[in-house]
C-alpha cells in the first residue's frame, strides 16, 4: 500500500484534463504530490510541488523521481499528433518514465492506458481485460505496449502496477458511445486512489469507466481493486437527446459505431502511415 500520509506520488501530465481532476480530488488526502508537465501547472496547494519538464528529458525525469514511492503516468499525446510525437512521447517518453522510476526504487506505477487497447472488439461483445488486446490504432498499440512493459516490470522487478483502460473521460458524457464508455471526474479520482492504496495489486489491467447502465464490459478487477464507481452516463440521457444524440439506438443494440473503439476503429489511421 502506498501511504497517503507519508509517501510521495509523482503525477506526469498533471496540467492536463485528468491530471487537473486528480489534483483536485487527491490533494486533500495525499500529503505529498509532485506534479510534472511540459506546460505550467497552475495554483499549487501547500502539499503540491511542480517540475516543468518534457518527459523526453531523462535527466529531469531522474531528478524528479527522488523520494517518490508511486508514479501516476498520464503524460501523453492524445487527439492531434504526428507519428514522431507518438514515438517520442507515448513510446520513448513512457519507457523513460518507467525506467527512471524503476532505477529510483519506485514501488508502484499507475498508467493511463486506454480502451483503444481493445477498440477492435465488436461493441455487441461484452469484453473484459482478460481477453487479448485488439488495439484499434497506433495510439492503442502504444498503450498495449505500456501495459506489456508493466508486466515485464512486475515479473522481473516486482514493481506493482495498475493500467487503467480509460474510456471517455469528460465532465459529462458527450455522445452515444460515451453512454457506455464515460468516466467521470469523481470516479477517475476514486479509481486512482484505490489503485494507489491497494495492498498488492500485482500487475493489474482495469477498465476505466463509470458505473454506466450501458457498460459493454465486465471487469472482475473492479472488485479486486475495491473500485466502486458512482456515476452513470444514463443520467445524462435527456441532455444528450436534446443535443440530437440517438440515445435510443443502444436499447435495440444499434450503436453508431460497431466497435468498442468507436470512430478510431473505422477512421483512416491517424497519424497516417
Ligand atoms: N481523456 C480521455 O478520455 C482519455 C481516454 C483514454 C486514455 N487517456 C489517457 O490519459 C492520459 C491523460 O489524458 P488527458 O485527457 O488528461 O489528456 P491531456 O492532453 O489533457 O493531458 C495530457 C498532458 O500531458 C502533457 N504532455 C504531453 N506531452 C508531454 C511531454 N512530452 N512531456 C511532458 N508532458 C507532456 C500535456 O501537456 C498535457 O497536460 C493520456 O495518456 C491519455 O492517453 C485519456
Amino acid at each position: 500500500m502506498i501511504n497517503p500520509e507519508t509517501d510521495r506520488v509523482l503525477i506526469t501530465g498533471a496540467a492536463g484534463a485528468i491530471g487537473t481532476a486528480l489534483r483536485a480530488g487527491l490533494r486533500g488526502t495525499w500529503r505529498h504530490l509532485r506534479l510534472t508537465d511540459v506546460r505550467p501547472v497552475a495554483d499549487l496547494a501547500n502539499n503540491e510541488e511542480a517540475v516543468i519538464a518534457d518527459i523526453a528529458d531523462r535527466a529531469a525525469l531522474d531528478g524528479m523521481m527522488r523520494d517518490v514511492r508511486a508514479v501516476v503516468h498520464l503524460a501523453g499525446m492524445i487527439g492531434h499528433y504526428t507519428l514522431e510525437d507518438l514515438f517520442r512521447v507515448n513510446a520513448r517518453g513512457l519507457f523513460d518514465v518507467f525506467e527512471s522510476a524503476r532505477l529510483a526504487g519506485v514501488e508502484r506505477i499507475i498508467f493511463a492506458s486506454s480502451n483503444h487497447a481493445f477498440g477492435c472488439y465488436p461493441i455487441t461483445e461484452t469484453v473484459s481485460p482478460a481477453l487479448p488486446p485488439r488495439p484499434d490504432s497506433l495510439y492503442g498499440v502504444f498503450k498495449v505496449w505500456g501495459e506489456v512493459m508493466l508486466q515485464n516490470y512486475y515479473d522481473r522487478h516486482a514493481i506493482r502496477s495498475v493500467s487503467l483502460r480509460i474510456g471517455t473521460y469528460r465532465s459529462k458524457p458527450i455522445d452515444q458511445r460515451s453512454l457506455a464508455t464515460w468516466l467521470s471526474p469523481r470516479d477517475v479520482v476514486h479509481l486512482v486512489d484505490v489503485s494507489l492504496r491497494h495492498p498488492d495489486p500485482g500487475c493489474l489491467i482495469v477498465n476505466g469507466y463509470s458505473n454506466n447502465t450501458r457498460l459493454k464490459t465486465r471487469d472482475p478487477n473492479w472488485a479486486t481493486l475495491g473500485y466502486q464507481p458512482r456515476d452513470d452516463a444514463e443520467n445524462f440521457r435527456d441532455v444528450l437527446r436534446v443535443r440530437g444524440v440517438d440515445v435510443d439506438g443502444p436499447d435495440r443494440e444499434e450503436w453508431e459505431w460497431p466497435e468498442h473503439g468507436g470512430s478510431h476503429a473505422r477512421a483512416p489511421e491517424h497519424p497516417p502511415r
